[in-house]
């Protein structure tokens, strides 16, 4: 009733102003309720000024997809050819008649909209409430997100001219719902300890000193998964590390790791800061804040020996209403070629995939496609919630987690253990908004991985997932008792946080060798991963499960599992793998 009371008067108001055939419009995007968490509290005020951004239809974002595996998949001849900014462009631009046929709607209705991509596809407007809710044929509220009293402005269904529905993809933020960005780990997982840090164990050997089955180190790592020591040489390959929600990297904290867990290393090696959105890099140590960029830099830069790390800190000052996600690989995407980091480690992920509409996730994951068809690896941890996702409201659902649901990303679970078995809290599952990817659907003659694992599993579970989704996480590695500093003090954390960093760095370090070598570096990995070779230099992890907060969890298996992937690395095994 509400829609049609808003529709007639913005028919009237159309026809007063301009003497033209008034638009037939079409419900665009709409929800039943509010995302989990979230309760109505009213309309929205009539003045207050909305950014939105309208994302309008790539020409060809199914020729991009093409492009990416043909660079991607370790069987294609155009292996590690990665596309330049100007080819992908080329892809993912609107038609000339979008943009016409849009830009003319906007101009009848007075808007002036800003081209805030380099492709041109997504536009932002700036208008009020009252102008939106006639724009769009819907009435915006306000929404609040009860467990953190922060409020935000959205809709359950919004229209666009009939005409434009194969121009417009979204318009957004409306229908989708973004609960405070999740980091892991939590904070209270840190502990903090009296003692002194423990000595340094043995470099590289063939046994694993016994401590590292209760704190991990550099050392440990290095050991478990064979990574070397020996200094990375090339200075153009950087290994990206995200920074969300004024999480800052601390250098005195990371001065002081080094002392501690890299005798081998100057202690004054450190990182090149990046900034969007407002971001920074404050030193004044925060009671709450700073974990995850501590563990990330540290984790970084104590594996990958050499290799140039950026802080790239995205800062709260956005409007693309996904907490900055999309405005840092615009902005990447956005770099000169041969400029952008070679990998990007992201510790922080959305709770539930259907708090975002299909639309805004999909584009979100084409922007991850873009960015790996210019050959970044993009590594996402797979969120710390077992199989229920991050989210703290509901135990009993199997929520996938968000970017991990989408195929064009690395996702990376935890394990534990010298003898590896799944961390409990290792989130993986099944997306419903995007079906298993060719890698895992059938891999060159190895069984579809997501289809062998779920004939294994049978019936438990039924119901609770999707069996046709895309399968997450991809690989993982260790993530439970990380030793690391912060605010100062020695403590340890858990979390895919732990896992992701470290896997990152160990592409990073394969990266510099390929490219001393005259090679590409490895760009989008899972083609990579799911080979038969790549499959072939990970380490099984065949036990434990991930039940979350109390339901029954998947268990891990042989072969790929949604608890701990293909595997963990191996560096010696994956070397010889990608061809070194
Ligand atoms: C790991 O597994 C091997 C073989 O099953 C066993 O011999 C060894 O004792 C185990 N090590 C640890 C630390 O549990
Ligand atoms: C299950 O996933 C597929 C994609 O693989 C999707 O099309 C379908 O809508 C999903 N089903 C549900 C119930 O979400």
């Amino acid at each position: 009733m509400v829609f049609a009371a808003a529709f007639v008067a913005s028919l009237l108001l159309i026809a007063a102003a301009k003497p033209m055939e008034p638009r037939t419009m079409a419900v665009h995007e709409a929800r039943a309720e509010p995302a989990r968490g979230f309760v109505l509290s009213g309309p929205a005020p009539a003045a207050t000024e909305l950014k939105l951004r309208i994302a309008l239809r790539p020409n060809n974002i199914a020729g991009l997809e093409t492009a990416l595996y043909a660079v991607s998949d370790p069987a294609s001849a155009l292996y590690g050819q990665h596309l330049t900014a100007a080819e992908v462009a080329e892809f993912v631009k609107p038609t000339e008649e979008t943009l016409s046929v849009v830009s003319e709607w906007l101009s009848e209705n007075d808007i002036t909209s800003t081209s805030v991509t380099p492709a041109g596809d997504m536009l932002q407007i700036v208008i009020p409430v009252d102008k939106a809710n006639e724009l769009l044929s819907t009435e915006f509220s306000v929404f609040t997100h009860v467990e953190s009293d922060t409020t935000s402005i959205r809709t359950l269904a919004y229209s666009i001219p009939a005409a434009l529905q194969g121009h417009i993809d979204f318009f957004h933020p409306t229908t989708s719902f973004t609960r405070p960005l999740v980091s892991h780990p939590k904070f209270t997982a840190v502990k903090k300890r009296e003692a002194a840090p423990v000595a340094d164990v043995a470099p590289v050997s063939a046994a694993v000193p016994a401590s590292c089955n209760s704190i991990i180190t550099p050392a440990c790592l290095q050991a478990i998964y064979n990574i070397p020591t020996t200094p990375a040489t090339e200075t153009s390959n950087i290994l990206g590390v995200s920074g969300f929600i004024l999480q800052w990297a601390n250098e005195a904290d990371l001065k002081e790791f080094l002392t501690d867990f890299r005798t081998d290393i100057s202690s004054s090696t450190t990182f090149t800061l990046q900034t969007l959105d407002g971001g920074e890099n404050v030193q004044t140590p925060r009671a709450d804040a700073g974990i995850e960029a501590d563990l990330d830099t540290q984790y970084t830069i104590g594996i990958a020996t050499g290799v140039p790390v950026t802080f790239i800190s995205v800062g709260e000052d956005g409007s693309d209403g996904l907490d900055g996600f999309m405005d840092q690989i615009t902005t990447l995407i956005g770099e000169a070629d041969g400029t952008r980091p070679n990998v990007l480690t992201t510790s922080y992920s959305f709770q539930a995939e259907d708090d975002l509409s299909f639309a805004v996730t999909n584009t979100l994951c084409n922007a991850y496609l873009q960015l790996g068809a210019l050959g970044t690896s993009i590594l996402f941890s797979s969120g710390d919630g077992g199989v229920s996702g991050g989210q703290a409201a509901s135990c009993t659902d199997f929520v996938p987690t968000i970017p991990s649901d989408c195929p064009f990303v690395t996702s990376v679970g935890a394990t534990s253990g010298i003898n590896e078995t799944a961390a409990d809290f290792s989130s993986g599952g099944f997306s419903n908004y995007f079906a298993a990817p060719s890698y895992q659907a059938s891999t060159r003659g190895v069984s579809g991985d997501t289809a062998a694992y779920l004939a294994t599993l049978g019936t438990t579970n039924a119901g609770l997932f999707n069996r046709t989704g895309r399968g997450f996480p991809d690989v993982s590695a260790q993530g439970v008792n990380f030793e690391i500093v912060w605010d100062s003090e020695t403590g340890t954390v858990d979390g895919t946080s732990c896992s992701t960093p470290t896997f990152a760095a160990i592409i990073a370090l394969l990266n510099d060798e390929l490219i001393a070598a005259g090679k590409s570096p490895l760009g989008f990995l899972n083609p990579f991963l799911y080979s038969p070779a790549g499959r072939a230099a990970l380490n099984d992890v065949t036990t434990g499960d991930n039940p979350g907060c109390g339901t029954n969890g998947f268990p891990a298996a042989v072969g790929w599992d949604p608890v701990t992937g293909l595997g963990t690395p191996n560096y010696a095994l994956l070397r010889t793998a990608v061809g070194l």
